[in-house]
């Protein structure tokens, strides 16, 4: 029996065939994972289940009913909940109100706040989440407001539940959690489509995998029992994929940039604490951490973007600061964590985020020379493998990954010494990530020195030559990445092991 059966359906945007004449059905109480590259087209198929995106062509049956969905109300009133890829809560709301809006209770006419704020805070603790129903959603990390995004699922009482890259940012210990979390649904009937791109959590948690590639349905119903990450990751990119990376050893060189006790304070409080370090020619030095624990305050004001309360930052000897144009001008790269707020501006073509903060590159007497910064964005587009129909399209058409790569293509490209790097793979997908990988461990071993701030674990594991763990403003271990595991890691990452203090050298 089906919960969802969409057929034959086509998306067409304006330059992109988005989906060609998609199948997809997931049947009653299975896990399933929807599979793909960057752009393949997950995401939009999903928002045409949610009545976002009003498909070309094609019937969406659920529950055997051949419905028709104009907007995500009616797709709610069906029993279809989405986690987006992208959170919409309204950060100023409490819990409670994220959760309940749309469907709030009432008594007569007037909202039953009491009421609601119970409700909700019985499903936390159902959950066994670690949140308050009246604490403002803007207080909460990033983790947590997946959380949220997930009770508005639950209380809306959806049957089918859609989950757009739900894991990107979280620790091993809350995507064991939100695991727990779906097999629990799973086991009361819900239906539960979960898109991601790691292979090791879809084999985890999914009963039955579909991929697609190019807006095409490559293989769907394949059952996870019996098929390994290589083969999945081939199915996505149509090749093999080289899924663990080497670490060569390496020369580590003179000291790049030297960051001494770095103290913000905000508002009475802490947020960082006398960091200090220092980062090497020809190394990668990893910090592991769950977000809002001072890595944001931290790489703006090793990029320019923050003044810090102490701090002294000398880069080949010398003091570095002042505004992000002169961090830039003195060879330091940045790759923003958030490429939304920081590293692009959506509304501009792919061509003019290319070259975005590099534009007098390009001048001449005050002219932009137009055919070299074609030649320079069209060789991006190419050697960085992102998918845009051309370069004079706006970045907002993008898929989540390939805005992504764009950022990264274009500090890449632009020659650092040093790179303070976050979150570089967040949301691109496994052919992307090793490319990424790949042009980090050359740049390293050409010279550069590699700062790289990651909320994977794997990822910070396999890249680093030295690792860090920051919490709560503080370093709290240090040490060579083989020195932790993966559960030892969580804890320092969530306070839990308190501070450690694993040194070497
Ligand atoms: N609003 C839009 N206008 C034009 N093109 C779009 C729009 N939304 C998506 N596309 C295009 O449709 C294709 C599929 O995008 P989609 O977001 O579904 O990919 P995805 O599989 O979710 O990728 P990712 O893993 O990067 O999130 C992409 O080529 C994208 O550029
Ligand atoms: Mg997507």
């Amino acid at each position: 029996m089906y919960a969802v059966e969409m057929k034959n359906i086509t998306k067409q945007y304006p330059l992109v065939l988005a989906l060609d004449h998609v199948d997809f059905a997931l049947k009653k109480g299975e896990i399933h994972s929807l599979l793909g590259e960057n752009g393949a087209g997950k995401s939009t198929l999903m928002k045409v289940l949610y009545g976002i995106c009003r498909p070309d062509e094609g019937t969406i049956i659920v529950n055997g009913k051949q419905v028709d969905l104009k907007k995500p109300k009616q797709a709610i009133d069906l029993g279809i909940g989405m986690v987006h890829q992208h959170f919409m809560l309204t950060p100023v709301m409490s819990v409670t109100e994220n959760i309940v809006v749309g469907c709030e209770p009432v008594r007569g006419v007037i909202f039953d706040k009491a009421s609601a704020q119970r409700q909700v805070q019985e499903m936390i603790d159902r959950y066994g989440f670690q949140i308050q129903a009246d604490q403002k959603v803007k207080e909460l990390s990033v983790g947590e407001q997946q959380k949220v995004e997930i009770l508005k699922a639950i209380y809306r009482n959806a049957k089918i539940l859609i989950l757009d890259e739900p894991t990107a940012v979280l620790t091993p210990q809350e995507v064991e959690e939100l695991f727990r979390i779906l097999r629990e649904l799973k086991k009361a009937g819900t239906s539960i489509t979960i898109i991601t791109h790691k292979l090791k959590e879809t084999l985890e948690v999914a009963d039955t995998v579909s991929v697609l590639r190019d807006g095409r349905m490559i293989q769907s119903d394949i059952s996870t029992k019996g098929v390994t990450t290589e083969e999945l990751a081939q199915m996505m990119v149509g090749r093999e994929v080289e899924l663990g990376i080497c670490r060569k050893t390496q020369s580590v060189g003179k000291v790049r940039l030297n960051v001494k006790e770095i103290t913000l304070r905000e508002k009475e409080k802490t947020v960082l604490d006398k960091i200090s370090f220092q980062l090497k020619e020809g190394e990668i030095l990893g910090i592991a951490g769950i977000e809002g624990n001072g890595q944001t305050e931290l790489i703006e004001c090793l990029t320019g973007i923050r003044k810090a309360d102490v701090s002294l930052i000398e880069k080949d000897g010398e003091k570095l600061e002042g505004a992000p144009g002169d961090f830039i001008s003195r060879k330091v790269g940045h790759i923003p964590e958030d490429r939304m707020t920081r590293g692009l501006v959506l509304e501009l073509s792919v061509r003019d985020n290319l070259i975005l903060g590099y534009q007098k590159l390009f001048q001449k007497n005050g002219v932009m020379n137009r055919r070299r910064i074609r030649e320079f964005t069209e060789n991006l587009l190419k050697e960085y493998g992102i998918k845009a129909p051309n370069i004079s399209v706006k970045c907002s058409s993008l898929s989540g990954g390939n805005q992504q790569k764009i950022v990264i293509a274009r500090v890449f490209s632009e020659d650092p010494d040093v790179l303070i790097v976050a979150q570089p793979t967040r949301g691109v997908d496994i052919g992307a990530i090793e490319y990424i990988h790949e042009r980090l461990l050359k740049l390293r071993d050409e010279g550069k020195a590699i700062l790289l701030i990651s909320a994977d674990l794997d990822e910070v594991k396999n890249l680093s030559d030295r690792l860090m763990v920051m919490y709560d403003g503080r370093i709290v271990a240090e040490g060579l990445p083989e020195q932790f595991d993966d559960m030892h890691l969580g804890l320092l990452m969530t306070g839990a092991a308190g501070r450690e203090g694993l040194q070497y050298e």
